[in-house]
């Protein structure tokens, strides 16, 4: 059975989520140093961004010590309303005392194959690194296809095996993409899918108890290395899982 943790309603989703993700901070500030953290984008985590900005969240996390990525990004300019980097910047980013140096933000203006190619190259001057970066949280979305982050069925950023980071033309978004890749996601310590509503409990079946067909369900894709994946869902999205 996955790890998941299932909440009657939005409050109660959008407080738990918050504040796992505040302890999270902390947690890891405290053993590491810094709190390295990766936020997915859609419509789902935008309250709870909003929740974690509220003072009883945000006093509790030394933001001098948060480094913020993104999971993924629309290829828009960073003031589209279809930007991911806008909703977490409206949602968190202009309520907390995070360094702008500590923002790492997709540029989905530029090329994309460029634009992820410089996404690779912060990460690991960020990480100081040039092993796989384990962050010590990503926060991913499941749409009611399946696909996590921009990692679509069928697409060819499913079957990537060494870059942490890609960009590909999604046909059903009719739109480009930059994606962290799920060699980079599945070396963080902590995973965490948000997914609500009534409209994903079909397909969260399928990726957590159906067989295992990564292309046509790429959430099925994330099973960190050594780290853990935490879903947290409403019970409307869980009602198919806990019907069987
Ligand atoms: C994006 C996301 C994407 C999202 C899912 C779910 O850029 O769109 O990163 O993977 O998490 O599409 O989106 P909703 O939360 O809007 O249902």
């Amino acid at each position: 059975m996955a790890n998941m943790t299932v909440y009657p309603d939005n409050r109660s989703f959008v407080d738990g989520a918050a504040d796992f993700i505040a302890g999270l901070a902390v947690a890891s500030v405290a053993a590491r140093g810094c709190f390295t953290i990766a936020l997915s984008g859609g419509s789902t985590p935008r309250p709870v961004y909003a929740r974690l900005a509220a003072v009883d969240h945000a006093d509790r996390i030394d933001w001098r010590q948060v480094h913020l990525f993104f999971s993924d990004e629309r290829c828009v300019p960073p003031d589209d309303a279809a930007s991911n980097y806008r909703m977490a910047r409206e949602a968190l980013l202009d309520h907390v005392p995070l360094p702008p140096d500590n923002v790492h933000r997709m540029r989905g203006e530029e090329d994309p194959a460029l634009a992820a190619l410089a996404y690779e190259q912060d990460l690991q001057r960020s990480f100081r690194t040039s092993a796989v970066p384990a962050f010590d949280l990503i926060c991913l979305g499941m749409g009611d296809d399946g696909h996590t982050a921009s990692l679509f069925p069928g697409t060819a950023a499913l079957r990537e095996r060494e870059r942490w980071v890609v960009a590909q033309y999604v046909a059903v978004a009719r739109a480009w993409r930059v994606t962290l890749t799920a060699p980079l996601i599945n070396a963080a310590r902590h995973v965490l899918f948000l997914v609500e509503g009534a409209g994903k409990s079909e397909t969260l079946w399928h990726v957590l108890e159906g067989s295992y067909q990564p292309d046509v369900l790429p959430s099925q894709l994330i099973q960190p290395v050594s780290g853990q994946v935490h879903w947290f869902v409403d019970a409307a999205a869980a009602a198919r899982i806990q019907s069987t």
